[in-house]
């Protein structure tokens, strides 16, 4: 009945091999920290084979220091070769998550990036999806960081005024500055930095930054009940608009940059704007791989 207690003892508990042996009728605890060790049958094996030993103290150093010095040697790893990597790598049976995490960290890829991983929607240049970069009322002007991919804080606005609604741009899009459309989404609330959104384009605002084309698409969120029935810019509230143009004119003048900011054009001057910008960047894209 002894040797089922060894057995029993010696595999059962994880991570550690509980040997025990038999020295002069006294059962003695040989406890060594085998990580090793963790193949069941190993363990067992190992456990029979002190059994049939006639133990004493003398057999007992000898295995202590056989142990110790396997448990260092490169003869262990062949003997159960990586199990706890396996476990959490294995090729068999890992979830696509895993082979996402390993692929990233294996060969250096990048993360999704929102300007050209994410599509501009089936329904461009009328309907297209949008990253916000700004949310409604916030005085931080985060900015996508075109190497990364990842929304950074480019600056705190110089002038004390914040951002009148929901502000991003259009992906897989390109304008004259080298940079994707910038929207702005008229909606009931702000939303979170770095996330999409579905809008609906309705006009379009002029605007030149620094001698430097700079439009600025209206839109409304296509998905918010109260915004999504709106069609074209001069079916809002004239003082909507008048409150958009002085925030443009506004923000940038403690930084003593001109911008100047023209009369809004309709949802149709909008909808050719965002089908130029989609032009340029299929070119882009084209020139970019014949390279
Ligand atoms: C803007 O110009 C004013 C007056 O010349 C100057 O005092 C101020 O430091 C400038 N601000 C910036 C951000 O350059």
């Amino acid at each position: 009945m002894d040797w089922i207690l060894y057995v029993f003892l010696s595999s059962a508990i994880d991570g550690t091999s509980h040997i025990l042996i038999n020295s002069f009728g006294i059962h003695c605890y040989l406890s060594i920290n085998v990580q090793c060790f963790h193949d069941l049958v190993l363990r067992t094996l190992m456990s029979v084979i002190l059994w049939f030993m006639d133990g004493n103290l003398k057999t007992l150093l000898i295995l202590s220091v056989v142990m110790l010095t396997l448990s260092s040697s490169k003869l262990l790893q062949l003997m159960a070769p990586g199990l706890e990597v396996q476990s959490m790598f294995g090729a068999k049976g890992s979830s696509p998550l895993n082979e996402r995490i390993i692929s990233t960290i294996s060969r250096n890829s990048l993360a999704a990036h929102p300007w050209h991983d994410l599509e501009i929607g089936a329904g461009a240049p009328a309907i297209f999806n949008c990253v916000v970069e700004i949310g409604k009322g916030s005085k931080v002007k985060y900015e996508l960081d075109k190497k990364t991919g990842m929304i950074m804080v480019d600056r705190i606005l110089y002038s004390s005024v914040v951002y009148p609604h929901n502000y991003g741009f259009i992906p897989r899009t390109l304008c004259e500055d080298n940079d994707p459309m910038d929207v702005l989404v008229l909606m009931q609330e702000p939303v979170v930095s770095g996330c999409f959104l579905r809008a609906k384009a309705i006009g379009i605002m002029p605007m030149i930054d620094q001698g430097e084309n700079d439009n600025k698409i209206i839109a409304v969120c296509a998905d918010d009940p109260e915004y999504r029935h709106y069609n074209d810019i001069s079916e809002l509230p004239p003082h909507r608009l008048a409150e958009i143009k002085s925030f443009f004119e506004d923000y940038k003048k403690n930084e003593n940059k001109t911008v100047e900011v023209g009369e809004f054009l309709s949802a149709q001057g909008a909808r050719n704007a965002i089908q130029r910008s989609m032009d340029l960047y299929g070119q882009y894209v084209v020139e970019s791989l014949r390279k």
